[in-house]
């Protein structure tokens, strides 16, 4: 077990440069299971969830290569041998529920662990199963276990109650090799879903319509391998914008784009925050007491979830109060208790958030809960007064590449140590 240690009130300043998204680098690499040859796919961040799925694709018969060492991995999945995920694995992470798709339709079964709850809510894949089973696929419930079975998906009309993102992917994923044409309706329009969207386009599918709530898709005979870029990770980029502001930095973030963070960017501006866009970069100053400002968790391009928790630790140095209300997952505040332990002063009523600005945090012993709620405790120990001292950082390594090293180039003092 590892902990970080921050020795806080340090001003960033300087260059970061942004990695390739997670969320996308994981379906695409779950979609390169659909085709029979190559893919190379590069601007793949080196994180845990990224080598969990290339251990799962691995386990299913696929030859997966780089993913220790660089950016850029190969994944041929010519021969498949397998056509389960087990449980080991998807306990580990949840998106390992993103081969369903395309092993059902590759292999014409598939049987995955049911991931079950995680940390920040009940997170079903109901809709996920719902629209399989629209495309023809049978299911059937065992063991902890779904087991799907199906002989070619045949296109469908399906509608979301809930925009699920992961669910969007995984049916667009099958949709693209079923017989005729699928409409997704009230489907994510998150920037993951049109970069997946993309790379499945490079491959031979036929998708329309992704970024937008009805996505089309024209089922094809067979897709092939194929080269291609993951996007920039907005979320990294978002957490190194609350970095600089809840600092006084003067941060510019290179490799991003500043265009899929406009409810982030919109609302860093509120706080005071003085932001300058370019097409592939962003530069976020800020000089004297931040302001408070509400913010309410929405479906792309709404605030992101996965900036919530960054952005309650912003708030809770801003002069007033800011309320923060959660929509999208039904326990996302685990954060607040440990950023009470700083000096924040943070009410919860059911899902939202009363945060009182305080003049001053200070570094305290705090545990990480999850992914996101760790890059909230790094950037508030860095703008607090004296030490913190971070537990249970291997949720980070899921999520944010080399952040040590990116955080200490711009200036802070943070260091990983072996817990005792
Ligand atoms: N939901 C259902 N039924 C379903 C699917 C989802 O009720 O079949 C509900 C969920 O319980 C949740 C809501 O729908 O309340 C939205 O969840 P969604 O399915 O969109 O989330 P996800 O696909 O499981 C992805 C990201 C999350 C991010 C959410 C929301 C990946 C691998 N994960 O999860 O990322 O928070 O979308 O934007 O893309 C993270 O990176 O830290 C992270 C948690």
């Amino acid at each position: 077990m590892q902990k970080i240690i921050i020795n806080g009130g340090i001003k960033l300043k300087g260059e970061v440069k942004i990695s390739g998204a997670k969320n996308a680098a994981l379906p695409i690499m779950a979609a390169s299971l659909l085709a029979q040859s190559e893919c190379i796919i590069h601007n793949v961040p080196r994180l845990m969830d990224v080598a969990t799925m290339g251990k799962l694709i691995n386990y299913l018969g696929a030859e997966v290569k780089g993913i220790e060492e660089n950016n850029t991995i190969s994944i041929n999945t010519k021969a498949l041998v397998k056509s389960d995920a087990p449980y080991e694995l998807v306990k580990t992470m949840r998106a390992s529920v993103l081969v369903l798709g395309p092993l059902i339709v590759r292999c014409g079964e598939a049987k995955v662990s049911l991931p079950g709850g995680c940390a920040i809510g009940a997170r079903p894949i109901n809709l996920h199963l719902m629209g399989l089973e629209k495309m023809g696929a049978e299911i059937k419930l065992e063991h902890g276990y779904v087991r799907l079975k199906a002989k070619r998906l045949k296109g469908a009309k399906i509608y979301l109650d809930i925009s699920t993102v992961t669910g969007t992917e995984n049916l667009m994923m099958a949709a693209a090799l079923a017989k005729g044409v699928t409409v997704i309706e009230n489907a994510a329009c998150e920037p993951e879903v049109v970069d997946l969207a993309n790379f499945l386009n490079k491959m031979g599918a036929k998708i329309s319509g992704a970024g937008t709530d009805v996505i089309t898709i024209e089922g094809v005979d067979s897709l092939k391998g194929t080269e291609y870029r993951v996007m920039p990770d907005r979320i990294e980029a978002g957490t190194y914008a609350a970095a600089s502001a809840i600092t006084e930095g003067d941060v510019l973030l290179k490799n991003c784009m500043p265009r899929h963070l406009d409810a982030v960017i919109s609302k860093l501006r509120e706080t005071g925050a003085e932001v300058t866009e370019e097409a592939d970069s962003m530069r976020v100053k800020r000089k004297g007491r931040l302001k408070a400002s509400d913010v309410k968790t929405l479906p792309y391009p709404g605030f992101p979830t996965d900036m919530q928790a960054q952005f309650m630790a912003l708030m809770s140095l801003a002069e007033g109060t800011s309320i923060i209300t959660e929509t999208i997952f039904e326990n996302r505040f685990t954060h607040v208790s440990e950023l009470k332990r700083m000096g924040a002063d943070i009410k919860i009523q059911g899902n939202t958030a009363v945060v009182k600005g305080a003049a001053r945090l200070s570094g305290a012993p705090v545990m990480a809960t999850d992914l996101r709620a760790s890059a909230s405790l790094i950037i508030a120990g860095i703008a607090a007064e004296g030490e913190t001292e971070i537990s249970r950082i291997y949720h980070l390594d899921r999520g944010y590449e080399m952040i040590e090293e990116k955080m200490s180039a711009l200036g802070a003092k943070i260091k990983r140590v072996a817990a005792s």
